[in-house]
């Protein structure tokens, strides 16, 4: 399925507020008010949720996948917002943000998404070929980039890959290395510019 019959399967509607700046969509039966925000304004909520898992969303040519994060979190380099994320290589994901240098960070905050967590935090794209039908996930349409995010969260970061680098595990103390890299399967560290935040919420 491409993105965009992805996409118009759902119900969405464009409206622009006063300020030209919030959409309205349709996730399942509930209109969503996307209400814009600074990129450190829920720091610290992504970090608190961070070790439940938040989704991670990736998209290329008609391919949308989302796998679950439970390490990095917001930054300032280069003078710039940055989100630090930690992918192995082994991850589909891990190809799909190659080939685009995008990703999105979903974050659920009041719905309960504990069950779509645990299934696209263990289950790859390779086994489950579309994690956002399987789960009942809905893709929404990212604002800046072209990779979409999991509407039903609430807080969502829209990145940009400036920096990328495999960890050299020469450097990694060998306590951690045995416990985190036992079959070697390396983590490559991305730094993404945040572009985007916004807050999705009920709307009338
Ligand atoms: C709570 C939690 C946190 C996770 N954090 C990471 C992470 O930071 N980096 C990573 O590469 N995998 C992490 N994973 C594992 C991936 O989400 C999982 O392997 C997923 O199935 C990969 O999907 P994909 O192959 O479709 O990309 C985490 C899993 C859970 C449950």
């Amino acid at each position: 399925m491409t993105i965009i019959e992805l996409f118009n399967q759902i119900d969405s509607v464009c409206l622009f507020c006063s300020k030209g700046l919030c959409y309205n969509y349709q996730v399942r039966d509930v209109a969503i008010l996307i209400k814009t925000c600074g990129s450190n304004e829920y720091a610290e909520v992504l970090l608190n949720k961070l070790p439940n898992g938040v989704f991670l969303t990736t998209a290329f040519d008609g391919v949308v996948n989302t796998m679950v994060i439970g390490w990095g979190g917001i930054n300032v380099i280069w003078g710039k917002p940055m989100m630090l994320i930690l992918v192995r290589k082994v991850r589909a994901t891990w190809d799909l943000i190659e080939k685009t240098n995008e990703f999105t960070i979903s974050v659920p905050i009041k719905h309960d998404l504990s069950e779509a967590l645990k299934i696209c935090g263990t289950k790859s794209m390779r086994e489950i070929n579309d994690k956002f039908t399987y789960c009942h996930l809905t893709p929404v349409p990212g604002r800046k980039i072209k990779t979409p995010v999991v509407g039903e969260c609430e807080l969502h970061y829209e990145c940009r890959v400036l920096y990328k680098q495999p960890l050299n595990q020469d450097n990694i103390p060998e306590a951690i290395k045995n416990r985190y890299y036992p079959t070697g399967a390396n983590h490559t560290l991305y730094f993404g510019e945040i572009i985007d935040t916004y807050l999705f919420e009920d709307g009338e």
